[in-house]
């Protein structure tokens, strides 16, 4: 699950021989690669598991323009191995990013 938009040819042959809305997914980072299939007909909607855990702000972001500022997912695939190989809680090697935008947010408004 490392290639961009993955497993989207998938949903695209589906969508062919059904009627109700499909969904795309599989490493889709960017809102433009979002774009770019839904408005091709190759599906309908897409949806985002790791991306969205990576950065949960990620709609919001793209809906103001700003791509450049979402953490992507690098497909470390570190979330999956902690709950389905571990059983433990997940968390994101991307988060530290996170973190680190935020607080730099919080400097710029206290400054
Ligand atoms: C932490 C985690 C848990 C997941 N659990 C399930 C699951 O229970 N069933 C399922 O069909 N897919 C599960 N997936 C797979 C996602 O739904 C998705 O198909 C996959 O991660 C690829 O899309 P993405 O690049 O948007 O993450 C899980 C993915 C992650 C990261
Ligand atoms: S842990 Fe890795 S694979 Fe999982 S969401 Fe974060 S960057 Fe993506």
């Amino acid at each position: 699950m490392k290639k961009k938009g993955s497993t989207v040819f998938l949903a695209e042959d589906i969508k062919k021989v059904v009627s109700i809305p499909v969904f795309g997914n599989g490493r889709i980072i960017e809102p433009k690669f979002a774009e770019e299939i839904i408005s091709s007909n190759k599906v309908d909607a897409v949806a985002l598991a790791r991306p969205l855990f990576a950065d949960p702000e990620f709609p919001k972001k793209a809906m103001d323009g700003e791509d450049k500022k979402i953490i992507k997912c690098v497909a470390c695939n570190k979330c999956m191995d902690l709950i389905m190989k571990m059983g433990k809680g997940a968390i994101c090697s991307q988060w530290k990013k996170r973190d680190k935008a935020q607080k730099s947010r919080k400097g710029e408004k206290n400054a």
